[in-house]
């Protein structure tokens, strides 16, 4: 079997990481805080946008997915910056004239620092959402014209989880050892609820809009016989959960998938839900004895610059069961690896497109593949791992040639 005619092949990107000099935004300073290497001026994408359109076209891609960038559209509360908006309204209109279909995230991690100056507890203050309904009805309304598909949340457990969860993003909250208290309870209905407000907002503007979010997946496995519980409970809270309370205000599920990660059952009181869920960084912080002290476990898979175990195999069964739950249209909204890596990138496309492919053979209603990502880009601290199709010099890297070739023919070439 071929991919369909229809098969939407993509690369996904985000803001923050590419457009560079994004000094609004709370992270900037948080950086700097946090030690981190900084942004800087990234891949500027912000100024060399004809250059990655370039690259998209020599991909072949019939569609792009970009994040306009929160901080730029509205650096002061209530203040639009018409001429922000208007070149994200350029880029998608020079996307569309070439066939390119424009996906346009609203929130891919990156905040502007008024907002948490004015709300300095984030998600946990209600009104939050209605800043962000705000500044997405501008968006939408400028953008309507020539964009028609929607995430308004790249990850949001990741992104919840890092900034309430484990002091990782602004506003830098520890809250994960009893997601019970406020986490659960607060923060995600708060963010669901704004993102069921902008799903209404963005259909009452465009009968036919596609929205979604992108959610990130992992495979999940119990670390040994009796995890399963933990690895259940684990599944539900982290992918699950954040879909089910917005389970009818969503055109299409948006699934993210690197790796597989290993759950178990711990006592440890710090673990959040009873469960060691286990990170490849968290181990990095724990360290492997103590990590594995604590019932961690990895296996002897490849891994990648992130030190992500590389499973192929599991991404098929994952994207089938998501259909099964979901019954919805599927795009996988990013997929891919960091060099330096244990297999190259031609080597990870070509078994995760199979893998795909055997869940569509077998039902699942997959609509596009969005490769993570089109350039080498800023990896939330640092430039070292790479997961770029391209450099950021925008020099091919190893997978470019071969997902040109994907994307051209629909079939994955033979090694
Ligand atoms: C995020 C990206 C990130 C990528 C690799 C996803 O979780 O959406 O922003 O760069 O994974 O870590």
């Amino acid at each position: 079997m071929s991919f369909p005619k229809s098969f939407l092949w993509g690369a996904s990107t985000a803001a923050y990481q590419i457009e560079g000099g994004n000094a609004r935004s709370a992270l900037w300073d948080w950086e700097r805080k946090k030690g981190w290497e900084r942004s800087g001026e990234a891949c500027r994408s912000w100024d060399l946008f004809d250059e990655d359109l370039k690259l998209i076209k020599a991909l072949n891609l019939h569609a792009y997915r970009f994040s306009v960038e929160w901080s730029r559209v509205e650096p002061e509360p209530g203040r639009f910056d018409q001429s922000v908006i208007d070149r994200y309204v350029s880029w998608a209109r020079k996307l569309g004239s070439e066939g390119i279909r424009p996906f346009v995230c609203l929130h891919h991690f990156s905040e502007p620092a008024w907002l948490l100056r004015e709300h300095p507890e984030g998600w946990l203050d209600e009104s939050v959402s209605g800043r962000f309904l705000t500044f997405a009805t501008r968006v939408a309304r400028a953008l309507a014209p020539v964009v028609s598909d929607w995430v308004t949340f790249n990850e949001p457990m990741v992104f919840l989880a890092g900034a309430y969860g484990f002091h990782q993003f602004p506003p830098g909250r520890w809250m994960l050892t009893d997601p019970r208290k406020q986490f659960i309870p607060v923060v995600m209905p708060h963010m669901a609820a704004a993102h069921k407000r902008v799903y209404g907002m963005l259909h009452d503007l465009q009968p036919h809009a596609n929205v979604g979010i992108a959610q990130n997946v992992a495979a999940v496995e119990p670390a040994r016989p009796g995890d399963e519980a933990a690895a259940h409970t684990w599944d539900l809270f982290m992918h699950r959960s954040f879909i089910d309370m917005i389970r009818d205000s969503q055109d299409y599920l948006g699934l993210n998938y690197y790796t597989r990660i290993f759950v178990s059952k711990t006592r440890v009181p710090w673990m959040p839900l009873g469960t060691l869920p286990g990170y490849a960084e968290l181990e990095k912080g724990l360290t492997w004895p103590v990590f594995k002290m604590l019932g961690g476990r990895r296996d002897g898979k490849p891994r990648t610059g992130m030190n992500w175990e590389v499973v192929p195999e599991a991404f098929g069964p994952l994207v089938l069961d998501y259909h099964k739950s979901y019954k919805k249209p599927i795009y996988i909204m990013e997929n891919g690896m960091a060099e330096p890596s244990q297999i190259t990138r031609t080597e990870f496309l070509r078994g995760h497109l199979s893998s795909l492919k055997s869940a569509m053979q077998a039902g699942a209603d997959v609509r596009g593949y969005f490769h993570w990502s089109l350039l080498d880009n800023y990896e939330w601290g640092s430039y070292r791992p790479r997961f770029g199709l391209y450099t950021r010099a925008r020099r091919p890297a190893d997978g470019a040639d071969f997902y040109a070739a994907v994307a051209a023919s629909g079939e994955i070439p033979n090694g």
